[in-house]
């Protein structure tokens, strides 16, 4: 197996149940004895989770689009090469909690700027590193909207935008879904957590050959 092979990332619009999932499927393959690593996108090394910390920052109201997408990808550029291409140099398995399709349906899709620019910047920030699968966890605008109102958690920054925001953000996926058709797997999330991450640890192992 090529060591890119070993690197999955895991997509889809606030709300949809990403890190109870990821947090289960690590827990799942760590039982089998698989040395793999959940790493969470912004963070994941000590200046990502500081930049993290500033960008999710529900003060910082007036941070400018191209600021923020600067940071997200100054968060990246680190993880990537401090963490991520050492891990999977040393043949270990990586499952992302998000990675660079989120920077362009968020920022790119989401706050319109250039989707061509951003994935030229991805691609700068990443060195060209690509997941092998991405699995997109698929909720509809509305049931995000409706899971915000109904959850006791507290909003950061970017949860607080409007529907019009979250609704860009999905189409924009569904774009980004329908030109790497190859890498985009898209799980049903509008169904309990226990089926969806049935369904997830089934199409993980598919992918690595795990019975
Ligand atoms: P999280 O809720 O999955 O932890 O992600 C934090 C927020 O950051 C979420 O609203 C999505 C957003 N985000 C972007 O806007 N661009 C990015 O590149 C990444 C990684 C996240």
């Amino acid at each position: 197996m090529k060591n890119y092979e070993r690197f999955i990332s895991f997509e889809g619009i606030d709300f949809c149940g990403k890190s109870t999932q990821t947090a289960i499927l690590l827990e799942t393959l760590q039982e089998k004895g698989i040395n793999v690593h959940l790493l969470r996108e912004p963070g994941g090394t000590i200046i990502s989770e500081k930049v993290r910390s500033i960008i999710l920052d529900k003060a910082h109201l007036e941070m400018h689009a191209k600021a923020e997408i600067l940071l997200y990808s100054a968060a990246r550029a680190q993880l990537v090469h401090q963490k991520l291409l050492p891990l999977l140099e040393e043949g270990e398995y990586i499952i992302a909690d998000r990675f660079y399709d989120s920077t362009t349906a968020y920022q790119g899709y989401g706050r319109q700027l250039d989707v061509a620019f951003v994935q030229q910047l991805n691609h700068f920030a990443t060195s060209g590193l690509r997941p092998a699968k991405t699995l997109f966890i698929d909720i509809s605008p509305e049931e995000a909207l409706r899971r915000q109102k109904a959850g006791e958690r507290q909003k950061d920054r970017l949860e607080n935008e409007s529907a019009r925001f979250f609704q860009l953000i999905y189409d924009g996926y569904q774009r980004l879904i329908k030109e790497a058709p190859e890498r985009f797997i898209v799980i049903p999330g509008e169904d309990s957590i226990e089926n969806v991450a049935k369904n997830i640890q089934e199409t993980v192992f598919k992918i690595w050959n795990q019975e």
